[in-house]
């Protein structure tokens, strides 16, 4: 092979991730470890654990990806690792594999955002998408609005005042006995129930913020109520019932912001963008009004490919310092 490759590498949260990308758009492979059954028992992510997994798990997912692709390191152009945000601890072992692999190989290094990463998902999706567009990210801790007018340069015009979408999803998971990780779960218990059979409200703030911390706390209440006499049916109608509350407070948004923008493109991309009710109304939203660009299921979770992407077309050798606060500047 004597094309140039970008080597993503992804280690900012639960997921060990390394990617073969060739030219940013064409995913070569993109081997993902999820760390589920590490943290399933404690009822989230442990982050010492976490970090532990992500030193171990690298060179072997390191080897998956070259052989998958039929590739070596001869073959790396561009070395692109996640700088944050995510978890200090998760983020500096990526960073510091990278270091060392750009050091032996003599390879350039570029440290990624995590968020830009997400956008860049849905161009592996769609190859022929370019800024300007229109992204909404919702993550397990993002739930962000962000006009992107060029390659690498994001502006934010609306955010979350408290927990994000994914994070809301994960407590009412939680608080509905699913355990983690929530969101997949309620995803599959909202498809059996009936959300009118238990409505929440629905939050909403003026102009582009989200908030989710108060339906958080009516779904609470809605549980307390019912005690001990809440049936499995009443589970799955309050799933769907919440799930509709989120879904339709970023759907109001979204449908606000792109009142407000004249973009050709929108991208609705982050784990939440899994979410079955959530990918069904952005498809209705948009209709008609640009042309919507969703990653595919596996890219839409965090995953190198994305990060090997957001690192071809962003600033050059940008810093590999480690940020687990980063924005998205
Ligand atoms: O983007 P991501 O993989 O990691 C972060 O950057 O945070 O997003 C993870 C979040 C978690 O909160 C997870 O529960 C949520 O995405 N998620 C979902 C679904 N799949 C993942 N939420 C709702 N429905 C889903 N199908
Ligand atoms: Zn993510």
């Amino acid at each position: 092979m004597n094309t140039q490759l970008t080597l993503g590498i992804e280690t900012s949260c639960d997921e060990t991730s390394v990617a073969l990308v060739e030219d940013g758009r064409r995913v070569v492979s993109n081997v993902i470890h999820s760390q589920v059954d590490l943290h399933k028992d404690f009822g989230g992510v442990v982050p010492e654990l976490a970090a532990r997994d992500h030193l171990e798990r690298l060179p072997q997912l390191l080897d998956l990806a070259f052989e998958k692709a039929g590739a070596g390191p001869e073959d790396v152009g561009l070395i692109a690792v996640t700088r944050g945000p995510g978890l200090a601890g998760c983020l500096l072992v990526g960073v510091g594999v990278a270091e060392g692999l750009s050091a032996s190989w003599s390879r350039p290094l570029t440290g990624v955002n995590h968020l830009w990463g997400h956008i860049y998902a849905a161009m592996l999706t769609r190859p022929d998408l370019e800024p300007p567009l229109l992204g909404l990210v919702v993550s397990g801790a993002h739930s962000d609005l962000v006009r992107m007018p060029e390659h690498g340069r994001f502006e934010v015009i609306g955010r979350t005042r408290d927990d994000a979408a994914g994070e809301a999803f994960d407590k009412a998971a939680r608080m509905l006995g699913l355990g983690y990780p929530g969101g997949p779960a309620l995803d599959r218990l909202a498809r059996t129930g009936d959300p009118r059979r238990q409505p929440l409200p629905k939050p909403s703030l003026p102009g582009l913020e989200f908030s989710f911390s108060g339906l958080k706390t009516a779904l609470l209440y809605r549980l307390r109520d019912l005690g001990d006499a809440v049936t499995p049916q009443d589970k799955a109608d309050l799933a769907a019932a919440f799930e509709r509350s989120v879904v339709e407070s970023l759907m109001e948004k979204l449908d606000e912001a792109l009142s407000r923008t004249s973009v050709s493109d929108v991208v609705v991309a982050g784990g939440v963008a899994a979410n079955t009710l959530l990918r069904r109304r952005t498809i209705e939203v948009v209709a008609g009004r640009a042309r919507l660009t969703m990653p595919t299921l596996e890219l839409c979770t965090d995953n190198a490919a994305m990060i090997a992407a957001a690192g071809f077309f962003g600033p050059a050798r940008q810093t590999a310092t480690v940020d687990p606060s980063l924005g998205w500047d």
